[in-house]
């Protein structure tokens, strides 16, 4: 293993406890916000969609990242919870009947199978509007220039450019053999473009010069990619109980994989690959404490759900 792929494991830095630590502001206030007042049920069924399960990476990474540029704590943590609704929405209209057919997701009946179709594409509708109302508070909560540069990437990464045209192709693809550059572009917009607005919009709470920027672009490109071939591996690799949501459904939909494609070892030496890409990038980006960005990453690979 390269020597900078192992500086998470020694010095000082608790990343379980920093985790811990971001995941309850994050947990907590999408407690107190999501679906609060909607009528006719929405509330429920969005509040079920996002609470109680998820590992949440992409708040982490907005948070980590943040808090590598110093950036501004109150927008960090809206834009840590709507990125999460933006993931959360898209998991459930990914695993509707139109398009997966999923019956298990974070280990509980998908939405649909517990509210019926409506209601899951409705709370996935209001999610995805939430989001944007999260970002957008009162001024004096959040400068609007922070605002508004964050609305700008989540828009972005969630739309045509980003996660559902990322999905179009994805539909457009099953039974289709993909070259490796055509699978890469695929995951790089369902999945990439979420994980890379995640890393952005932490950057876009605080100050940063061109070369970190650019840096950090690089950094969760790699993590990007690496997150989808590892999910790639975990179907094929993992159990339902771990996995908590029905495993081997890609080789059954006939769904393009890297695991298809290169086979389970070369994609697995992918993901490492990419893992050790990522930290290079981190190293120059400048910053002075990547160490939970660094970390991630390697949650990101070593992960076994
Ligand atoms: C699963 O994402 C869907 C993909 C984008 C591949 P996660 O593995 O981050 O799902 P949760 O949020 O932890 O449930
Ligand atoms: C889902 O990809 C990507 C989005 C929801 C945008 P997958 O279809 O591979 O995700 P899982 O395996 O169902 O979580
Ligand atoms: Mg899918
Ligand atoms: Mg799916
Ligand atoms: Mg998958």
């Amino acid at each position: 293993m390269p020597a900078q792929t192992q500086q998470h494991a020694h010095h000082d830095f608790d990343f379980s406890a920093w985790a811990q630590q971001q995941l309850a502001q994050v947990e907590q206030a999408l407690t107190d916000w999501v679906g609060v007042g909607a009528p006719a049920g929405l509330g429920e069924v969005m509040r079920y969609a996002v609470l109680d399960g998820g590992k949440r990476l992409r708040p982490l990474l907005v948070l980590a990242a943040a808090q590598a540029v110093g950036g501004h704590g109150q927008a960090a943590l809206r834009a840590a919870c709507a990125v999460e609704l933006i993931h959360a929405y898209s998991l459930v209209h990914d695993d509707m009947p139109c398009m997966d057919n999923d019956v298990l997701r974070r280990g509980k009946p998908t939405v649909h199978v517990a509210f019926g179709e409506a209601r899951a594409l409705l709370a996935g509708d209001a999610l995805q509007a939430q989001a944007f109302e999260l970002l957008t508070p009162h001024e004096d909560q959040v400068p609007a220039a922070i605002q508004a540069q964050c609305c700008r990437i989540l828009a972005l990464a969630a739309g045509a450019q980003g996660m559902a045209g990322g999905q179009a192709i994805d539909l457009a693809s099953v039974g289709r053999q993909l070259t490796e550059a055509q699978l890469r572009q695929m995951h790089s917009l369902k999945t990439g473009a979420l994980l890379q607005a995640s890393v952005q919009l932490g950057a876009a709470c605080g100050q940063v010069d061109a070369q970190t920027l650019s840096a950090l672009h690089s950094y969760a490109q790699a993590l990007g990619l690496a997150f989808q071939v590892v999910d790639d591996v975990l179907d094929v690799v993992a159990d339902a109980a771990t996995l908590g949501k029905t495993p081997g459904k890609d080789a059954a939909c006939d769904k393009p994989t890297y695991v298809a494609l290169l086979g389970l070892e070369d994609a697995q030496a992918l993901a490492q690959d990419l893992l050790v890409q990522a930290c290079e990038a981190l190293q120059r980006s400048g910053l002075a404490d990547t160490r939970a960005l660094l970390a991630l990453a390697h949650q990101v690979v070593g992960r076994s759900h």
